[in-house]
């Protein structure tokens, strides 16, 4: 299929089939997310592939516990959502930033917190380009999956649980889809863009 049409069909995958996702497949999909490109080549990403059922289990009950007082009324109705999504994956991929840039840039470079915060931009904007890769890569290979960012509102439990201290950028759970979503409709084209001749 032509790469557009591929990007074009992609559709978010929250329910999927009771299939596990082979090691090669899972090696090729991390192999896309590491060639992302990066500031300066700094590599800030770090990723959790997580395949066992029960600690699946367990971080999505960590994700459903999500008190109401920290996310909100709806947006804790919207985390709970994303508990249900990841139960049902037969893969996760934790995705973390190292700031290995931004620390690098807090070390070496004259401290300026307009540039630091350029610095932290960028390692997400990188961080975003190997989510999207593997994300691409997981489809072209049949593979469905969902990119969640609602799970931060539980990170230091997660962190906690998987014992690591980096900062959680995203989870993405990966699996064989038992039922594609429908694409959102996209605006008028000429409503994002504008072209300077
Ligand atoms: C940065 C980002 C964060 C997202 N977080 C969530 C999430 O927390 N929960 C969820 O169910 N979907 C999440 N999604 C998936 C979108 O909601 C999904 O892409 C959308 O529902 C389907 O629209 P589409 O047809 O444009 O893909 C996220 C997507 C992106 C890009």
């Amino acid at each position: 299929m032509d790469f557009l049409c591929m990007i074009k069909n992609r559709a978010v995958t929250r329910r999927y089939e009771d299939k596990s996702v082979p090691v090669e497949i899972v090696e090729k999909i991390i192999d896309s997310g590491v060639w992302s490109s990066s500031i300066h080549g700094f590599q800030p990403w770090k990723f959790m592939v997580i395949n066992g059922k029960d600690k699946i289990k367990k971080i999505s009950e960590i994700v459903s516990d999500v008190p109401v007082d920290i996310a909100g009324d709806s947006m804790g109705k919207l985390v709970n959502f994303s508990a249900r999504v990841i139960a049902d994956a037969p893969l996760l991929i934790m995705v973390y930033n190292t700031k290995a840039f931004t620390n690098a840039a807090g070390k070496f470079f004259k401290i300026n917190r307009e540039y630091i915060e350029i610095a932290q931009m960028t390692e997400i904007e990188g961080i975003s380009g190997a989510i999207q890769n593997m994300i691409m890569m997981a489809e072209s290979l049949g593979v469905g999956s969902c990119w969640l960012t609602t799970p931060l509102f539980c990170e230091s439990k997660i962190n906690d649980f998987l014992n690591i201290t980096d900062r959680l950028v995203a989870v993405i759970t990966f699996g064989y889809s038992m039922q594609k979503e429908v694409r959102s409709p996209r605006k008028n084209v000429e409503t994002k863009v504008n072209y300077v001749r």
